[in-house]
């Protein structure tokens, strides 16, 4: 008996070695953890539980009969972070270069599987060189198999996926289907092909880096929601994000324990919109002190700045905050805001998180830039993504809401719930100015004819009344009260129910 527990200690201390100690230690040696590392700092200390540690690779193309290492280049399993179930695969580098074989693959299906029949969220860990090239077709089945899952399980369970390393080839599309995707900043990239395969076929000359950094994908591409400086702090940003998000489509918010007075007033708050309408404020500074214990988790942070979007707490519930933000751009809807904020509604949506809306919009950016890239197809996305939105919309009007942005942000007439304006909010068709040097184009020359007109107008148009007449606005509120009256209104919506008509499923203007 004792042999054969000795013997089971040796197995899955073999195993537990990766591909041995020199390729760990250049893991270390170049800023990274190793799989099982990783997984510790990730999961509730001694929570994880492994699978399939023994699972080795079938193949015997080019010699690989004689090597073969327990595991096969992933590690698989599930554990708790804050107490709550997260399944988990890790890519170890070690084992050949975390490329993905079929053996690989099932392991990596197996969990997929798991996290679904228990409906918990799935955490990816990438750092690995693509395709199991012995393998051939076998690997590019098995990722076929792990795509269809991510698919399947798009909207059940929460999906994040985090590059920590090479993320090339096969591996880019899994993430590429979750619902976050985040970085480690200069060990971590990640590409359809690389350099070098970009200098034969476009002559071309770039680094790595510069293909597929985090600086690209957090800036340029708009693929990663958020990037960190080493592994350590990633994986504990991960565990803060876990706190925010549902176990899946049907579980409904997870709620801490909030010491934060929901009926806090924030009197500065009276005074954050200029009195210059053509001033910039930081409406973060609104979101942070609007939230629980000013604790605010934001998704692409350096992407598209001009719109702001994460999740914060009130009364100790998850709720998505989507803002315009007057600091960049003067808050103007582009292509990438308009992407950036659809595709957060629809995760919110998807896992019944409410959102609250902070608007302050001077219209879509003009020109030809915008118009040939299909601003038409990607505005439509988040007024579709807010149409759709059958979870609870709270809004507030700062300052403007000027226009089609006026009706985009989850105004009352696509679906608002509770649609609140700020005294200082201005909602119009578009600016006073503008809108006098149309009905008077008459009256262009003479200066003071115009300046008159443009003040009647900003008096009787370019206030929150007008709205607030017609029912489009619920109520012109004290910006020192935004927290309470949005606490109010997320408890009211608490048992929102909006049915949708059936169909297979809607045709979104991708
Ligand atoms: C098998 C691989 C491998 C792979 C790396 N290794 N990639 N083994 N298949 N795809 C092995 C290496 O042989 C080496 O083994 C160990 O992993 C570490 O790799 P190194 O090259 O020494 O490391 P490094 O210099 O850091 O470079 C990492 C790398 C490079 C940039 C990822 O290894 C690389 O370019 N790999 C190939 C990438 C690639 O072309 N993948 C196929 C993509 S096609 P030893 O034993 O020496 O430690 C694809 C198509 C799928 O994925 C499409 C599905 C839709």
């Amino acid at each position: 008996m004792k042999d054969i527990l000795e013997k089971l200690e040796e197995r899955r201390a073999r195993a537990r070695a990766g591909g041995g100690e020199a390729r760990i230690e250049a893991q270390h040696k170049r800023g990274k953890l190793t799989a099982r590392e990783r997984l510790e700092l990730l999961m509730d200390k001694g929570s994880f539980e492994e699978f399939d540690m023994f699972v080795e690779h079938r193949s015997a193309e080019f010699g690989m009969e004689k090597s073969r290492i327990p595991g096969d280049g992933v590690v698989t399993g599930w554990g708790t972070v804050n107490g709550r179930t997260v399944f988990a695969f890790a890519k170890d580098f070690t084992v050949f270069g975390g490329s993905l074989s079929e053996a690989h693959a099932q392991k990596i299906f197996k969990i997929q599987d798991m996290a679904m029949k228990a409906r918990a969220p799935i955490i990816g860990l990438f750092d690995a060189g693509g395709a199991r090239i012995q393998e051939g077709v076998a690997a590019l089945g098995g990722y076929g198999e792990v795509f269809k899952r991510n698919v399947i399980a798009s909207g059940v369970i929460p999906q994040i996926s985090v590059i920590m390393g090479p993320c090339a080839g096969g591996d880019v599309y899994s993430p590429a289907m979750t619902d976050f995707v985040f970085m480690v900043r200069d060990t971590s990239y990640m590409f359809v092909t690389g350099p070098d395969v970009v200098k034969t076929v476009t002559n071309e000359v770039v680094t790595a880096e510069e293909l597929g950094g985090a600086s690209v994908h957090t800036t340029k591409s708009g693929i990663a929601d958020g990037s960190y400086e080493n592994d350590v702090e990633c994986l504990l940003q991960m565990r803060r994000l876990l706190d925010f998000l549902p176990a899946n489509n049907e579980a409904g918010v997870p709620e801490w324990p909030s010491h934060d007075d929901v009926e806090r007033e924030e009197k500065s708050l009276d005074t954050l919109v200029p009195d210059n309408p053509n001033k910039p404020y930081d409406i973060k500074e609104l979101v942070l002190k609007v939230v629980d214990e000013g604790d605010f988790f934001e998704l692409q942070e350096a992407f598209a700045k001009n719109i702001v979007t994460g999740f914060g707490r009130i009364a100790g519930q998850s709720v998505g905050f989507v803002a315009n933000q007057p600091m960049v751009l003067a808050g103007v809807l582009d292509i990438d805001a308009s992407r950036k904020a659809a595709r957060f509604v629809r995760f919110c949506n998807a896992f019944g998180i409410p959102i609250v809306t902070f608007v302050d919009v001077p219209g879509f950016l003009p020109g030809t830039n915008q118009e040939y890239g299909a601003l038409i197809a990607h505005g439509a996305k988040l007024l579709f993504a807010y149409s759709q939105a059958t979870v609870p919309l709270v809004t507030v009007i700062t300052r403007k809401a000027f226009g089609g942005a006026y009706d985009v942000m989850a105004s009352k007439h696509i679906g608002g719930d509770v649609n609140y304006a700020w005294p200082t909010a201005q909602i119009a068709v578009m600016g006073a100015k503008d809108a006098v040097e149309i009905i008077f184009r008459a009256d262009i020359g003479d200066a003071k004819k115009i300046a008159t007109r443009t003040k009647e107008h900003e008096d009787r148009f370019l206030s929150p009344f007008v709205a607030a007449e017609r029912g489009y606005i619920d109520d012109v509120i004290m910006p020192r009260a935004t927290r309470a009256r949005i606490a109010k209104a997320l408890a009211m919506l608490r048992g929102k129910r909006v049915e949708m008509p059936e169909r297979k499923h809607d045709n979104l203007p991708l």
